[in-house]
């Protein structure tokens, strides 16, 4: 690839919708009601045009009745002249019929006697007619066509009696009639038509400006940036709804495909997003951490979902992309639930991806597991104060599970240029197997814990392979911009490569790899919160099941238990409150959920131990009357029960030393649709860079911390409202499936932009 052929940052998504989009708003462009203005005015139009023939008719009839008047008259004067002159003079009446067809309506005459002999004709007389075609029982009056001559009415009257009874035959110019009736037609289609139009326009112009308003608001919707929402009030209004309703879909879409400005990623979107950017492409996750583990339970295999934030997260995209989920099958029940190939079709209730287990050994599991990842790497990114450990051992497993991992990738790839989502720290050197096997790969890593500074990254004794393994991917996610910077800074120290710190692109031995922000969220709503009780109902259950007293506040605590958390320091923080605030005793309680995490690593095993003690110490110093101010529950809480817990919660304390994101921040927000509870938030949690209207503080400084549960507490519900909805509202728009989106869309202009130069052979 050549160097900066285009950079993230600056690419302008096109959206195959646009052009659908654009047309659409164009019709809309045009207030609808106005729309319905002009097309009454064309169908009345339609009508006139198409009366038109009825008003001829009419006045055809009209011009007939005045012929059959003329032809009377006619004959009455021939009547008179016959009288005046008698029955020899026919030589007079030839001469008198010849004068009167002189006027140019009248086409000829006839005189026909009674035995039907025409006894007179004038010379213009057309041949087709004879006296025969008016005997007894025959009609009087009939058209005839007397081509070459124009079309004619012929029409026979009785003149006279006694020797001089006949018939007159009256043949008129019927081509007269036949112009005026058009003439008429013209003219009542034009004066109707002027009428239509100007009666059209008023009308137009009179609703345009009736509903000027409203089309400014619908113009103004569609620029807002969340223009779906802005214009759902304005569809009500709206005749032409179906335009409308298309539009707010396409609006809806291509959002999200643009600026990021996105309102609601959903599984719906990010299904289509790779239907429609990344169609046909293979998914696989990997990851250490399955997110199925079957356990026994009374001799027979049970589910169960683990404590982890990567899962937490990634559950829910992977329902939505569907796909398969290779990660290590720790479960003692997990071989016993596969198949022949080791998958296991998930959620076992609702399944929509595959998960496949690879199996380590206890000795793999050590040395790469244990050892490397979490004695070696975890203390490394995090500020911890834990010192890392590094085994030339660990190492060698830790090469090897990455090689096994990429084996099973490469096989479940299916195809040559699959989309694969690595996680977090255990697979540092996957992205370069795979795309030293398959080239044509998109990689996403994505780096869940933080990257510490380049003087810290520097004590690692693997630091280059690591980098060079990592750089293997297409794009290398970070949660942070900070982190990300710290990456580069390491790469620039440690590696031979070019940087364009700009666009976050570095290029090693011609790979160019993206390195981009991307903060990670939860699934927005949340599913655990579908069969929650009333916040009020899980507070009375709560205090029920630990015997508390109606009017007892709670702060809660939820986590793994891990040293990075700070849970020993959140309940220092606790007993300092307490000490500088005693009108709380009795009235206040902390309870600390805590589900056991790497019990078999002497830090961790100690770090309970001492917690308990030191939340035993605290309890007999505050405690009385049965009351104590800590509870401390060690154990796997399932989703529900968490919930629950944040629901019940007056207070949530988040005090992590150092964390990537922290996704319970981020849960308790969004269990509370109530909009009450206050967040305490440490200020080295990467979430505490979105969720600011939290209480944000710096867990090394319990007096601080025991102020902000102080704070809390006192804190009066319209303010916790305020901060809750400015949270919520961020979680919501920048949700889970948000935050894989613009991951998969970085990637599919990547993918695009690639194989176009490899098509022009750059
Ligand atoms: C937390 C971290 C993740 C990490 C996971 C591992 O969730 O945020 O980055 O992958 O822990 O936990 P585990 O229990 O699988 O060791």
């Amino acid at each position: 690839m050549s160097d900066k052929s285009f950079s993230v940052s600056e690419t302008r998504f096109v959206f195959p919708g646009a052009r659908r989009r654009a047309a659409l708003a164009r019709r809309l462009a045009v207030n609808p009601a106005a729309k319905v203005a002009a097309f009454v005015t064309a169908a009345a139009f339609v009508l006139i045009v198409s009366l038109a023939p009825l008003a001829s008719f009419v006045i055809e009839g009209w011009l007939r009745q005045d012929i059959e008047i003329r032809s009377r008259l006619i004959a009455r004067s021939v009547r008179n002249h016959l009288l005046a002159s008698g029955p020899e003079s026919s030589l007079d009446l030839g001469r008198y019929l010849e004068q009167m067809v002189e006027d140019e309506r009248l086409l000829a005459l006839g005189y026909c006697s009674d035995a039907g002999v025409m006894l007179h004709a004038t010379a213009s007389m057309p041949k087709s007619i004879s006296c025969r075609d008016f005997g007894a029982g025959k009609t009087n009056a009939f058209d005839v066509d007397s081509r070459p001559d124009p079309r004619a009415h012929v029409n026979a009257v009785s003149v006279g009696a006694g020797p001089t009874a006949g018939r007159l035959v009256v043949v008129h110019d019927l081509s007269f009639i036949d112009e005026r009736s058009r003439k008429a037609s013209y003219y009542t289609i034009l004066a109707l038509t002027g009428v239509t139009m100007a009666l059209g326009l008023l009308a137009t112009s009179v609703v345009l400006m009736a509903t000027r308003g409203w089309a400014r608001s619908v113009r103004s919707a569609i620029l807002a940036p969340r223009a779906e929402e802005a214009l759902k009030p304005l569809q009500a209004e709206l005749p032409g709804g179906r335009d409308f309703r298309a539009l707010l879909q396409a609006l809806r879409v291509e959002r999200k495909f643009t600026e990021g400005i996105y309102v609601e990623w959903s599984p719906a979107t990010l299904g289509q997003l790779l239907a429609e950017e990344l169609p046909q492409a293979r998914v696989v996750i990997v990851s250490n951490r399955e997110p199925y583990i079957h356990n026994y339970a009374d001799g027979k295999p049970t589910l169960q979902i683990p404590a982890s934030g990567l899962v937490a997260a990634l559950e829910p995209v992977m329902r939505a992309c569907g796909g398969v989920w290779v990660a290590h099958g720790s479960g003692a029940a997990d071989r016993e639930t596969v198949d022949e190939y080791d998958r296991i079709a998930v959620p076992p209730n609702d399944p929509a991806y595959s998960l496949r287990r690879v199996w380590l050994s206890d000795e793999e599991q050590d040395g790469y597991y244990y050892g490397l990842a979490n004695e070696g790497l975890w203390p490394l990114c995090h500020i911890a104060f834990v010192r890392p450990n590094f085994r030339e051992q660990d190492w060698s497993h830790y090469v090897a599970v990455n090689r096994k991992f990429a084996e099973v990738v490469i096989e479940e790839a299916e195809c040559d240029d699959p989309i694969v989502l690595v996680q977090d720290y255990h697979f540092a050197l996957l992205p370069r197997m795979i795309r030293d096997r398959l080239p044509n790969a998109t990689i996403i890593a994505f780096w869940h814990i933080p990257w510490p500074n380049s003087e810290t990254f520097g004590i690692c004794p693997w630091r280059e392979q690591i980098i060079d393994g990592l750089l293997g991917s297409t794009i290398l996610g970070f949660h942070t911009q900070f982190h990300c910077n710290n990456f580069i800074d390491a790469v620039d120290r440690f590696m031979e490569s070019r940087i364009d710190r700009e666009t976050g692109s570095i290029t090693l031995r011609g790979h160019e790899t993206m390195v981009r922000p991307y903060p990670i969220s939860i699934e927005w709503p949340p599913s655990a919160l579908a069969n929650q009780l009333p916040v009020e109902e899980c507070r009375k259950e709560l205090r029920r099941r630990l015997h508390l007293g109606d009017d007892m506040r709670i702060a809660i605590g939820i986590e793994r238990f891990d040293y990075t958390k700070g849970v020993l320091d959140r309940i220092r923080a606790v007993d300092a409150f307490l000490s500088l605030h005693p009108e709380w005793l009795e009235k206040f309680v902390f309870i600390q959920a805590a589900a056991p995490t790497r019990s078999k690593l002497p830090v961790y095993s100690s770090l309970q131990a001492e917690a308990r003690r030191l939340v035993d110490e605290i309890n007999g110093r505050h405690g009385r009357n049965g009351w104590k101010p800590i509870l401390l529950e060690i154990r796997h809480h399932e989703q529900g029960e968490v919930y629950a817990l944040f629901r019940a919660a007056d207070v949530c304390i988040v005090s992590s030393l150092h964390d990537g994101m922290n996704l319970v921040a981020k849960e308790f927000v969004a269990a509370r649709e109530d909009e009450q509870g206050v967040l305490i938030l440490s200020s080295f949690a990467g979430a505490s860079r979105e969720l600011s209207e939290a209480l944000i503080v710096n867990p090394y400084d319990a007096h601080g911390m025991a102020e902000a549960i102080q704070e809390a507490l006192k804190m009066p519900s319209g303010e916790q409202r305020e901060r809750m909805r400015l949270m919520r509202e961020l979680i919501r728009r920048d949700n889970v499936y948000s935050w894989a989106a613009q991951m998969l869309l970085h990637a599919a202009r990547l993918r695009k932009s690639e194989r176009l130069h490899r098509l022009i052979g750059q």
